[in-house]
Parts: structure tokens; C-alpha cells; sequence
């Protein structure tokens, strides 16, 4: 056991980085599995942070905004705080160096994108957000004395004294035995799920690990049954499937399905700038009938390449030329708007631990996540959560981790029968007989290899989705029930923790894998 005064940050994207820096000058470990600024799924936010910015523009009205999306799960009080605080996170990221684009009169340069009512998403060289904001806080916590970044490492599991959080084991991300580390604050400001999904938009790292790590210490997990699917992802085969964000579709580009039909306008007033929730389903049903979707930019002509260029590099590598070509699309999982309870400052249910990001659960998203929330609402409980483990602290040593022996990462084959079976039973549309075969399916997966940690963090944040998504006799955002179509008339959000989900699944049969 390695003992620091240090509080230990788990993940290193955007909340892990913003969290660190507010904490200075209190000494910080970061945990970060790759080079800092690889593998965040933050760098590869295309659309940007949605804030009021515009005169026209206010933060009642990006929270009402947000509230229509969340489909009546969304939390006014967090919502109102949220969009009020958003204004002055931009201000902080332009002087941290962030080079948002703005206009000739130095305003900011808006971006209109789904369900929002008017042009509300700051961005950076059109589809460069998230790379650019990442390299300044990259930057500033380079140069940040009391961060020390451990590069390389992952967390693998929360360390418990009588309830309380008292420190994380780490591992080496290559695979290894795990170092204890005792600390007096955990924060976990890792990713997402999406990765526990055949298809996603996120890096390959993000498959819901830090999140079933606190579920397996026991803390609540809040709405585990939204996944959010982006309704365009490029179907080129790749994996991760890289995104064609969504402002395209606010610049005008149109969803057509083989036979050349513009399917979204029969299906939502908003046509393709409707809920993600409600696109990424009309996709799905395109794709199920066998007629191809396809995004077309073609009236974008050379604004693509120009504007916005990580879409150009994707579709370049996939051999499709947007100015002449419709660019094939799928829905793919994009974002988890469930994750580990948290009030409005950070604060688990398990003493000791906050989280902040996508692993946090918050109550900003509700059923469905408005475009370009997510990085605001990692900003905002970022500095809530670490103002609220507190600034003050002893000075500290550098932690000096030593060389664990090897240890199996994994097995590669287990974790893509995972991605299957989510993708099959708890993806876009699910019933009941197709989350109980996939809860079936991850209890034969996790007694596959039973002494491994990582797989143990995932198979609980896919027990979690599909125990909650079972929960959930009603159809809300982007939970979709064929089964139960209707939405009831009162919502409730979802708090479960991973020992009542596994009252939902299945004693393992080793047969089903
Ligand atoms: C996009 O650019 O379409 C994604 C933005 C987001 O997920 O908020």
C-alpha cells in the first residue's frame, strides 16, 4: 500500500484535466492510461460546448432547451445552474488558450445543432472543438507544478474502509498485478460506455470501466439505461466508427435513405435538426429496411474540407468524396447519460468519492443529452466537484509507483462477444427477451475469466444498462422499448445499484458463449 496526500484523479479528458487544474495549488495524481491527451473521448468532440453566448441567446433559454430534449427526466435546478454557469467556463477556456472562432467583430461563431432553437455551440475551426480545448488543458496541466500525471496506468478497482472511499488500486494499462494507493479523496472523471457497444464513436479505451469500478464499491448509478446513439456515425466498417457531427446537419446537409427519400421529414416537424433520439431511430429503420442512410453535404461543396476537417480525413480514409457523394451512415453509441450518482457538487453516495464527465450521472441529461452538453456539463461539475474536495491540502511527495509483475489484460474475444450482445439486445431498440439474453450472455462472459478486474468493471456497467433498461416498462429519450412503445405520464430518473441489477440476471451458463 502506497499512502499519499494527494487526491487521486481518475482519467485524464477533459473533466479529469479541468478538475486538476482547479484543484491547484492541492497536490494531484492523475491517472491517465495513455499519453496525456490520447485516447479522451473529449479530443474527439466534433460539435463543441453549447452556451448562451448570442445577445439573441440567454441560459432560460438553453435550459428549457435542455429539458424538452431530456424528454421530463432532466432536473430543473441543475439545468438552470448549468446553462447559467456555461458563459463563464468559455471566458476561462479562451484565456486558458482555447482559439475559439470567432467573427469579425470578435464575437464567438455559433453553430446551430439538434434541438437546440437557435445557434448555440461554441466551436473551434468548425469541427475541432474538442482537440483544441484539449491541447490547451493539456498545456496548462503540463505546466501545472502540482499535477503529477501518471501515464500508462489505469484504475482498476476503489479501495473501502467501513463505506468510505479511501483510495484506488491502479494497474499498469499494458496489463499487470495492481498497486494500492491509499489517498484522501478519489475523483473519477473517466469516459463513457460507448465501447461496450460493437458500434461506437468512442476511443477503444472507453467501455464503461471507471463507472462499474464504483458500482462494484457500491455506489448508486443514476438513468443507466440512456445510451445516447449518434444517428451518424460513417458506415465505413471502421471501428471506432468515426462521427459526421451533427452541425453539418445545421449547415443544411440532408439524410436520404438508397431510394433518394428524405426520410426525417415525415417523421419530426425539425426534420434532421429533431431530438438525437428521434434521428438516430429514423436511421435505424432505414438501415433495418435495407435502404442504405446516407448524409448528404453535397451543398456544402468545398466547405467541408474547409470547415470541417476531421470529417473531410474520415471520409478521405474511407474513399468517399462529400462534395460528390452521400456519406453512408448508422446509428452508433455515442454518449452514456447514465453513470455514478452525483449531487451538484461531484458527491457520490460512497463518502470519499465525487465524480464528474460522462461517468457522472447529474441530472442534466435526463432520457436524451441536447448536442454539446456534455463538454459544458464536464466543465461545470469539474470545478464543482473539485472546489468541493477543497483546494487545501498538505504538501506531497511525488507517488513513485513501482513495476508491478504482468497480469492478463481482458481477453479480447470475451470483450467483442460484449459489444455483440449489447449491440443486439440493448442497443436503439430493446425488449424484454433481448435484455434477459444479453444479462444471460455477460454472466457467462464475466465467469469466463473470473479474475479480472477490468472485464469484472465492464460486464457491472453492462449489468447496469441492461438491469435498468429491464426496469423501465415505458419508452423515454433514448430508451426505446418495442415492447413497452408507450412513454408513461410521470417520469422518474433511475437510481440502482449493481447489487440490484444482478438480482435481474441470470446465474452464468457457460454454454451461451
Ligand atoms: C456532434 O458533433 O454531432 C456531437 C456533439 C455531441 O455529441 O454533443
Amino acid at each position: 500500500m502506497i499512502r499519499t496526500d494527494r487526491v487521486v484523479v481518475v482519467g485524464a479528458g477533459l473533466a479529469a484535466l479541468y478538475a486538476a487544474l482547479v484543484l491547484a495549488p492541492r497536490p494531484v495524481l492523475l491517472i491517465s492510461p495513455d499519453p496525456l491527451g490520447q485516447g479522451a473521448s473529449s479530443a474527439w468532440a466534433q460539435g463543441g460546448v453549447a452556451a448562451a453566448m448570442d445577445l439573441a441567446d440567454n441560459p432560460a433559454l438553453h435550459a428549457a432547451d435542455t429539458l424538452r430534449a431530456g424528454a421530463g427526466l432532466v432536473d430543473p435546478d441543475v439545468a438552470r445552474r448549468v446553462t447559467a454557469e456555461a458563459r463563464d467556463h468559455i471566458l476561462h477556456l479562451t484565456t486558458l488558450g482555447t482559439p475559439f472562432d470567432r467573427d469579425e467583430a470578435g464575437g464567438y461563431v455559433l453553430s446551430r445543432e439538434a434541438a437546440h432553437s437557435l445557434a448555440r455551440v461554441v466551436r473551434v475551426k468548425g469541427d475541432q472543438a474538442g482537440a483544441e480545448i484539449m491541447r490547451a488543458l493539456v498545456a496548462a496541466v503540463r505546466a501545472t507544478l502540482s499535477v503529477q500525471v501518471a501515464e500508462g496506468w489505469v484504475a482498476t478497482g476503489l479501495r473501502l474502509d467501513e463505506g468510505r472511499v479511501t483510495g484506488v488500486d491502479l494497474a499498469l494499462a499494458s496489463g499487470s498485478a495492481a498497486v494500492a494507493i491509499a489517498a484522501p479523496a478519489v475523483l473519477i472523471a473517466g469516459g463513457g460506455s460507448g465501447g461496450l457497444y460493437a458500434v461506437t464513436t468512442n476511443p477503444p479505451r472507453i467501455r464503461g470501466e471507471v463507472v462499474g469500478m464504483a458500482a462494484r464499491a457500491g455506489a448508486v448509478i443514476a438513468d443507466a439505461e440512456f445510451v445516447q446513439f449518434h444517428p451518424t456515425a460513417i458506415a465505413c466498417g471502421a471501428d471506432p466508427a468515426p462521427l459526421a457531427t451533427e452541425a453539418l446537419r445545421g449547415e443544411g446537409a440532408h439524410l436520404v435513405n438508397a431510394e433518394g427519400t428524405r426520410f426525417m421529414t415525415a417523421l419530426h416537424p425539425d426534420a434532421e435538426l429533431a431530438p438525437r433520439d428521434i434521428v438516430a431511430r429514423g436511421v435505424y429503420a432505414e438501415v433495418r429496411a435495407g435502404r442504405q442512410p446516407a448524409l448528404d453535404c453535397r451543398a456544402l461543396g468545398a466547405r467541408i474540407g474547409a470547415e470541417f476537417p476531421a470529417v473531410a480525413a474520415a471520409c478521405a480514409r474511407a474513399g468517399i468524396n462529400p462534395a460528390s457523394q452521400s456519406i453512408p451512415v448508422a446509428p452508433a453509441a455515442h454518449y452514456h447519460m447514465g453513470g455514478i450518482a452525483t449531487n451538484m457538487e461531484g458527491r457520490s453516495s460512497l463518502p470519499g468519492l465525487w465524480a464528474c464527465g460522462e461517468a457522472a450521472s447529474t441530472g442534466l441529461h435526463g432520457a436524451n443529452r441536447l448536442a454539446s452538453n456534455g463538454l459544458l456539463e464536464a466543465l461545470v461539475f469539474a470545478r464543482r466537484a473539485a472546489l468541493s474536495v477543497g483546494r487545501e491540502g498538505p504538501s506531497a511527495a511525488k507517488v513513485v509507483l513501482p513495476s508491478p509483475p504482468p497480469a492478463p489484460l481482458p481477453d479480447p474475444a470475451l470483450v467483442a462477444r460484449l459489444r455483440q450482445a449489447m449491440t443486439a439486445g440493448a442497443g436503439v431498440l430493446r425488449d424484454a427477451e433481448g435484455l434477459t439474453n444479453t444479462l444471460h450472455t455477460i454472466a457467462a462472459i464475466e465467469a469466463a475469466q473470473p479474475d479480472c478486474p477490468r472485464l469484472a468493471n465492464m460486464t457491472a456497467t453492462a449489468t447496469l444498462i441492461c438491469g435498468a433498461a429491464l426496469a423501465r416498462r415505458e419508452s423515454r429519450g433514448a430508451h426505446c422499448r418495442t415492447d413497452f412503445p408507450d412513454t408513461l405520464p410521470l417520469g422518474h430518473r433511475s437510481r440502482m445499484t449493481l447489487a440490484e441489477a444482478l438480482t435481474l440476471r441470470p446465474a452464468p451458463q457457460p454454454e451461451l458463449l
